[in-house]
């Protein structure tokens, strides 16, 4: 690995995903009740897994963690073969010791997705806060679902996919037809307002989206860009993001 521009450019995918974990690990030693923001996609899987062999072997206790989810699409239900909460229970929840009643992903089936969203952010207020906050980014520089906007919302709320979201996202389901249109997503004030943010981003399609970020000012149309102004930033990548080749 080396650190470039204060980035972390690691050989490939394995090694990113081990380094971020490093992050992860260290922070629920030393807050084992402390509070992770999760994501999904193919980004963080890896981070997962190496969170998961870190459990297997006994160096990690999930007992007391609790954790909040990005985001989750809408509508849909938490058992479908793609919604966020099956992915974390298939991908981490179901292969550690975490107590699924302290684990939260936005509600896809709500009847209120306002009333929804207004008391996860009084849930996650009322936890403390984020600790420590798992990020990829999309191809169009989406962080969350936060869609590149003259104006990005603070609050958790309903966001409506963009057509690159939802081609991006329609490699999961049958058809892009299937792909829910809009998604419950944390706004920018929870994310912002996170201990730490992991930013991990693998490929060279993200080549584009990683130069928002290290080359750009802030741009609401680039919401990557506004995590210039997090007090404490890691960004881990591997060699193909990093030089887009
Ligand atoms: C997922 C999320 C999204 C993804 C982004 C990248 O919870 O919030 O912002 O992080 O779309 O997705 P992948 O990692 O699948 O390329």
């Amino acid at each position: 690995m080396e650190i470039i521009n204060g980035i972390f450019v690691c050989e490939d995918y394995g090694e990113m995903s081990r380094r971020a974990a490093d992050v992860f690990a260290d922070f629920i030693r030393c807050e084992p009740t402390g509070v992770l923001g999760l994501a999904t996609g193919s980004s963080p899987m890896g981070l997962y897994r190496c969170l998961v062999k870190d459990y297997e072997e006994g160096k990690l206790d999930f007992s007391k963690i609790v954790s909040y989810n990005l985001d989750e699409y809408y509508p849909i239900s938490p058992d479908h073969s793609q919604s966020y909460r099956r992915f974390m229970d298939e991908n981490l929840f179901d292969h550690i010791n975490i107590d699924k009643k302290n684990t939260h992903v936005p509600d896809g089936t709500c009847s209120d997705p306002t009333a929804f969203c207004a008391d996860y952010d009084k849930r996650i207020k009322a936890a403390g806060g984020i600790g420590i906050q798992l990020l990829g980014v999309g191809r169009n520089g989406h962080i969350g679902f936060n869609e590149p906007d003259g104006v990005l919302q603070g609050a958790t709320h309903l966001a409506d996919l963009t057509d690159s979201t939802v081609d991006a996202n329609s490699r999961f389901f049958k058809c892009r037809e299937d792909v829910p249109k809009q998604a419950i997503t944390m706004g920018i004030d929870a994310i912002m307002g996170a201990g730490t943010v992991v930013l991990v981003i693998s490929g060279e399609e993200k080549h584009e989206a990683l130069t928002y970020l290290l080359d750009g000012f802030y741009d609401t149309h680039r919401p990557v860009t506004l995590l210039r102004g997090h007090r404490d930033l890691r960004v881990f990548c591997d060699k193909a993001a990093y030089y887009g080749k």
